[in-house]
């Protein structure tokens, strides 16, 4: 079964090919990074208009290097939320659309579900680590998942397709979220993430022990250690430094605030999979591609439990392979269900705790 995923939930115009839910056959992306680093950030109603015009070519692209008609297509998914609203309202009507005009099933995916079946494609640097088999096998359920992006931090148990049980999430900021924010905080660029992990290599991540959240249960907080990088940021900068104490005070900062970060993500993560007793750990979504984070669950993660993420950051950021992917399995699931065309509602708050 081929199913064309379309994502454009937020800065990333997205279309991708993909075959009985696994074999990527295309994934294209237009990236609007480029545009929002004038602005350290996306202001909705530019990512908006920069749907309107990339969908088309994007869609093409993806078709082209499918080598696939858009007849030939068997179903369409796409990301309905949670998201800009504006930027998911280009993708939902461009696949309302394409279902309409070629009498094929629709697919509503829940973004964050998306970036979960991510780690269910097959790629040839998708490996698993601690796995000395080959890397196209099928994750094995019950499993914990880890998604951390932008926009949401959330740690679930994982019993089945379309099966979850939510065990907690962010009181505030997503982890995504504090690495933009505390990436501006120290003058780096947009995205955060990226940025902050180029500039730990050059700091120590013991240089100052930012404040961890450990909250009873397994939710997550990061506005303290927001606040207390402000703090650190303001009392250098009353020292009147020299500029090269500066550089090196923001490399010292991004480190150990990275370590604060992913220490706390990856202890919680792989202590709800000993408590769950699971087969795998994931790790999913934007902020899954640093190395601190992947190292610190690398040195957790039981040795008769797998680890398994995207190791091809294209696939951990916002993607359209990943909302086909997500679409099979839904599909595959209730077929009757999506057969009839019924129009999709783009929800901004949609939530995988009432998916
Ligand atoms: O999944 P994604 O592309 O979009 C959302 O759904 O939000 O995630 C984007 C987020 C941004 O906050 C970005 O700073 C973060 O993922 N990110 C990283 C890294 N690469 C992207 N955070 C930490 N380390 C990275 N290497
Ligand atoms: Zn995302």
């Amino acid at each position: 079964m081929i199913i064309l995923g379309i994502e454009t939930s937020c800065d990333e115009t997205a279309c991708a090919v993909v075959e009985n839910g696994r074999k990527i056959l295309s994934n294209v992306i237009f990236s609007q990074i480029a545009l929002h680093k004038k602005t350290g950030g996306v202001v909705p109603e530019v990512a908006a208009r920069e749907h309107v015009t990339k969908i088309v070519p994007v869609l093409n692209e993806a078709l082209k290097k499918a080598h696939v008609k858009a007849e030939g297509i068997d179903a369409f998914a796409v990301t309905a939320g949670p998201g800009l609203l504006s930027s998911l309202l280009i993708g939902v009507n461009a696949a309302m659309t394409l279902a309409k005009i070629y009498k094929k099933p629709l697919v509503p995916v829940n973004h964050v579900e998306g970036h979960i079946y991510a780690n269910w494609l097959e790629d040839e640097e998708n490996v698993t680590l601690s796995l000395l088999k080959g890397h196209h096998d099928k994750p094995k359920f019950p499993a914990v998942v880890l998604t951390v992006s932008g926009g949401h931090n959330e740690l679930l148990l994982w019993k089945n397709h379309g099966k979850y049980e939510f065990l907690g999430s962010t009181l505030d900021d997503a982890a995504g979220e504090a690495f933009d924010k505390v990436a501006r905080l120290l003058g780096l660029s947009y995205p955060g993430g990226p940025a902050i992990q180029e500039a730990a290599k050059k700091g120590d991540p013991n240089k100052t022990a930012f404040p961890r959240a450990w909250l009873k249960g397994w939710d997550f907080s990061f506005s303290g250690l927001k606040t207390a990088v402000l703090y650190a940021v303001q009392n250098f900068k009353k020292k009147n430094p020299t500029a090269r104490e500066s550089e090196q005070f923001v490399y010292d900062a991004a480190a150990s605030f990275q370590e604060a970060v992913c220490e706390v993500l990856a202890t919680k993560l792989i202590n709800a999979a000993k408590k769950y007793d699971v087969k795998e750990v994931q790790l999913a979504g934007g902020v899954s591609a640093n190395a601190r984070l992947r190292h610190f669950a690398e040195k957790l993660t039981p040795p008769n439990v797998k680890l398994r993420f995207c190791k091809n950051f294209s696939l951990c950021t916002d993607n359209a392979a990943m909302i086909a992917t997500a679409g099979f399995y839904k599909f595959s699931k209730r077929p009757a269900k999506y057969k009839k065309w019924e129009p999709i509602a783009a929800n901004p708050n949609l939530e995988m705790k009432n998916w």
